[in-house]
């Protein structure tokens, strides 16, 4: 079985999705970049390895990265899954664990990459809005893309409620594309990611729905 590494730095939702969607990977390890993560604890209630290497006690962000990865291939991944791991990794991290490497992207990427995602697609007034899990390259969330969930954006919406609706749809994609990558089911042409049988697709979403009168 594959191993994988998750990488955290607050509640770990996204990992508790990933550890309780019975996927056929061995987690290996939690690692969280803040000791303080109510995420930690619930993988160590786990009987999972779960162990913090504070960013703040490195000076430079290289010698972050580094840490990190010494600890990570100490539990030696095939992946590392960025689940809600709040830190901009360098250059040199991301090449070390090339198309081994992902993340969950609270947006429909490209749009809204960066932070404060709902609170923007509130501002730019989009009619969707949704999540990304992605391959991450040195370019920040821009890698390729494996699976993206799309949700309505309501005209009562605040940024709680949607982060709310986008959340349980992370927690759906995140697991099925750990899934796809541990049966080596992703093939990436380019800068796009082929899933070989993608089952029924629908065919479209649309925001508002024409139903409305
Ligand atoms: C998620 O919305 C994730 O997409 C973003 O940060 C949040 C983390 O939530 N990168 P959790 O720690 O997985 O609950």
């Amino acid at each position: 079985m594959k191993r994988i590494v998750i990488l955290i730095s607050g509640r770990g939702s996204n990992m508790l999705s990933i550890l309780d969607s019975d996927l056929p990977v061995i987690v290996a390890a939690v690692i969280s970049n803040r000791a303080d993560s109510p995420g930690l604890d619930i993988a160590k209630a786990r009987g999972l390895p779960a162990l913090a290497i504070e960013h703040r006690n490195y000076a430079a962000r290289e010698d972050f990265d580094s840490a990190l990865a010494e600890k990570i291939d100490g539990y030696s991944p095939d992946f590392v899954i960025l689940a809600g791991f709040m830190r901009i990794l360098g250059n040199d991290f991301v090449a070390r664990y090339s198309g081994r490497l992902v993340n969950i992207h609270p947006s429909l990427l490209p749009a809204f990459a960066g932070t404060r995602t709902h609170r923007r697609a509130l501002e730019e007034g989009v009619r969707i809005h949704g999540c990304t899990v992605h391959f991450v390259t040195e370019k920040l969330d821009h890698g390729a893309i494996i699976i993206q969930a799309a949700v309505p954006v309501l005209e009562n919406d605040t940024e709680e409620s949607l982060s709310v609706r986008v959340l349980e749809q992370e927690h759906k994609i995140y697991p099925e594309a750990i899934r796809w990558l541990a049966l080596g089911r992703l093939k990436l042409e380019g800068h796009r990611v082929l899933l070989g049988n993608p089952g029924m697709q629908p065919d479209a979403l649309i925001s508002p729905s024409l139903d409305a009168r």
